[in-house]
């Protein structure tokens, strides 16, 4: 359940009363009754709103920022209030939690604006757009778990599919027209050939990453019917770990399925054992082998992209991964190097729908956004066991 609002913001700062400049009056009206009733706050942090004020003249542009709550969405928000911009996140809190934003502000010593509600609510969309003059939109709100896409494939294509387009109406109300896309390597489905590369067969096993496939298909139809959008779709591999101060980090809601958590919770004791899914892969070690990236180097990479988005137009897909494979046995000993934890393991049979090795090519990167990751895969284990460590419960 929502909590009340009212206990736990503050007064909107004066630089976010600016925005509403730019709003006609019907606007004006929705804005100070969304206020009024706690739908769009600011969230409080570590420094009174009159201090992040004095700040302004050295900000960069205001950012609305989809499902900021989340994993990569957090760590995100941190990085570009890092770089100086002002930040705006929408999030329904489906699968996180208010606390994140707070301990982003902690992190950052800056203010997050809030819209608590759906993409898919073209009003609360209007008003998160007319709360401060947009430059760019970062898109992360999304459903992301494989086996309930197949189970849910209405509800994925619903939230997925329609929360982008209901997110493009918005942008074009609004004029804009940069564009940052968390789309997946899941997109290539079966690799066929490694490392993969961006201009690879784009093929997708299950409806979770089909509805990625059919977000960039969209994009890419839209950036050719409107010449001047410029949209970066940033194919992600593994994300894992956590902010190095251990106060933000994957919160996942349900029994989690990826590696990297189930491993925590082996280390932590929250489960009895981590299952390795198959040995018989033909792979070095015979266990799956994945791009394991640092959640950090993701959200860095995020910067980047918006600064590539201001000086192209079009539509372009970019891999962001380390270009390094690392198994699953190579995971589970660099993690308990890192975090002197042993991590008790059983071997069973392979899941269903895996392959055995899949890791990225990240030269575009390189090339366009001039971004590479840099923390290593027992910097990655070593951050992602201090958040654990620090909130066993994650944020509750
Ligand atoms: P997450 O679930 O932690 O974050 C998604 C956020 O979006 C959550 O805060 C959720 O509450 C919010 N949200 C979902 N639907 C919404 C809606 N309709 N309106 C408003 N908010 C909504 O997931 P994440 O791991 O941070 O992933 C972020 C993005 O990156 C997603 O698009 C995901 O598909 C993509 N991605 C993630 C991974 C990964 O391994 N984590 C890999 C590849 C791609
Ligand atoms: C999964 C998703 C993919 C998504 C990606 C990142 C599937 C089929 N694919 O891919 O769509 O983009 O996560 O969110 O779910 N493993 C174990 N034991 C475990 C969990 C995993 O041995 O308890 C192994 C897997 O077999 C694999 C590796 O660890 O070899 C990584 O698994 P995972 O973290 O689920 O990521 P992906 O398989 O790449």
């Amino acid at each position: 359940m929502r909590e009340p609002l009212g206990s736990h913001f503050r007064r909107l700062p004066r630089d976010f009363c600016r925005g509403l400049h730019s709003c006609n009056r019907a606007q004006r009206r929705d804005l100070k009754s969304a206020r009024d009733t706690g739908k769009i706050a600011i969230a409080k942090g570590t420094r009174d709103a009159e201090s992040a004020e004095l700040d302004v003249s050295s900000r960069l542009a205001t950012i609305l920022v989809t499902g900021g709550a989340g994993y990569i969405g957090s760590h995100t928000l941190v990085e570009l209030l890092a770089a100086g911009y002002d930040v705006v996140c929408i999030d329904n809190f489906s699968n996180s939690s208010p606390e994140a934003l707070r301990r982003v502000e902690r992190i950052a010593s800056r203010p997050v604006r809030r819209v608590d509600g759906d993409i898919r609510d073209k009003r609360l969309l209007e008003l998160a757009f007319a709360a401060a003059p947009i430059e760019a939109v970062i898109h992360f709100a999304a459903l992301k778990a494989v086996g309930e896409s197949v189970l849910r494939p209405l509800d994925y294509y619903d939230n997925n599919v329609g929360g982008t387009i209901s997110l493009l109406h918005a942008c074009r109300g609004a004029g804009v027209k940069r564009f940052v896309f968390s789309s997946s390597a899941t997109v290539y489905g079966i690799p066929q050939k490694l490392p993969l590369t961006e201009d690879m067969p784009l093929s997708p096993v299950n409806p979770y990453g089909a509805t990625k496939l059919v977000n960039e298909q969209l994009l890419r139809d839209l950036c050719v019917a409107e010449p001047a959008m410029s949209v970066v779709s940033l194919r992600y591999f593994n994300p894992i770990g956590a902010h190095a101060s251990g106060l933000i980090g994957e919160d996942p809601r349900d029994i989690p399925n990826n590696l990297f958590p189930c491993l925590t919770q082996a280390a932590i004791g929250q489960r009895e054992r981590l299952s390795v899914f198959g040995s018989d892969w033909s792979t070095r070690d015979g266990t799956g082998v994945r791009d394991y990236i640092h959640v950090v180097d993701l959200a860095l990479g995020h910067v980047c992209a918006l600064r590539h988005c201001a000086q192209s137009t079009g539509f372009t897909p970019i891999n962001l991964g380390t270009g390094r494979g690392t198994s699953v046995l190579e995971l589970i000993k660099a993690f308990e190097q890192a975090s002197g934890q042993p991590v008790p393991y059983q071997i069973v049979e392979r899941r269903a729908g895996d392959i055995a090795e899949c890791y990225a090519d990240a030269g575009l990167a390189l090339r366009l956004l001039q971004w590479r990751a840099t923390r290593d895969v027992k910097q990655m284990c070593a951050d992602g066991w201090r958040w654990q460590q620090g909130n066993p419960s994650g944020y509750s």
